[in-house]
């Protein structure tokens, strides 16, 4: 099998529907000869039938980032598929929640924010260090931002989780790097996914793409930010880490 990931193997995060970032980045990484496990949150049932559209056969293992009983035993499960001595080579985290009251700055309580920043932000280490028994000799966590930098309409404190994630990601470069871990995220344009719609508002904060993209912006494309993805899983960042590469058509860097 040839591809840029040939030969990985990468656990992938975040699957729900077709339209997920993540189901593009897993279909992707098995196109470039990655062996892919998923996990599923919940209605794994719902992840299966959507893994069976991937190229390749995937399992799903079960995994809410909520529940330490899950994360502590994600490894054994994932040695379970692996085999005894085979190791996962990278990790995508494309997870995120905020309850409805953390889009509303002025109005979002504790316990709202306390979820958003727990499931989008905190749960990136979680995750990461949960694997880290299955990644002995290394890899690539990718997770997945959105330009945490500005305040924008409607995203409220989940625009804060984004910072705490990037801030997340920062730390766990810093403390990885003497195992060989580098930890990365892809900073993506606005896409029409089940999360986004979740985003009271959504349409609002998206159009700022459609006027301020210079190489132009797909709502309905999650392919780009797939690709960004596996390219970071990829040995073509080898010493790169704690590192955010925009996929957003080039907004982030627009002043007007
Ligand atoms: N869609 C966008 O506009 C956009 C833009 C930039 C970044 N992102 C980020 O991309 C990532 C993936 O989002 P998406 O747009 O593909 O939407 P999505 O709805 O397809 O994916 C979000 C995933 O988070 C999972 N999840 C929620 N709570 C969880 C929990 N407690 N434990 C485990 N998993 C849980 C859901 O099951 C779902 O699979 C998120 O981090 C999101 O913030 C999305």
């Amino acid at each position: 099998m040839s591809g840029i990931l040939a030969g990985k193997r990468i656990l992938v995060t975040g699957v729900i529907t077709e339209a997920s970032i993540a189901f593009h980045a897993a279909r992707l990484a098995q196109e470039e000869g990655a062996e892919v496990i998923l996990t599923g949150f919940g209605r794994v049932s719902l992840v299966e039938r959507i893994a069976k559209r991937l190229p390749k056969p995937a399992p799903v293992i079960e995994l809410d980032v909520q529940n330490q009983e899950q994360l502590d035993g994600l490894a054994d499960k994932v040695r379970e598929h692996l085999g005894e001595g085979v190791d996962l080579d990278g990790v995508v985290h494309s997870i995120a929640f905020g309850p409805q009251g953390a889009f509303n700055f002025l109005e979002g309580t504790w316990e709202d924010v306390g979820t958003a920043v727990h499931v989008s932000a905190y749960s990136l280490k979680a995750l990461t260090t949960a694997c880290l028994p299955v990644m002995e000799r290394g890899g690539s966590i990718v997770g997945l931002t959105f330009d945490a930098q500005f305040a924008w309409p409607k995203y409220d404190w989940m625009g804060v989780a984004k910072a705490a994630l990037e801030s997340t990601n920062r730390y766990l470069a810093r403390d990885l790097g003497e195992k060989n871990v580098r930890c990365n995220l892809v900073s993506a344009g606005p896409i029409k996914s089940m999360a986004a719609k979740s985003i009271p508002g959504f349409e609002e904060l998206a159009d700022v793409w459609n006027h301020r993209a210079p190489i132009g912006w797909d709502l309905t494309d999650p392919e780009p930010a797939g690709r960004g993805v596996v390219a970071l899983l990829s040995d073509w960042f080898p010493r790169t880490t704690g590192e955010i590469v925009h996929v957003d058509g080039g907004v982030h860097m627009m002043g007007a």
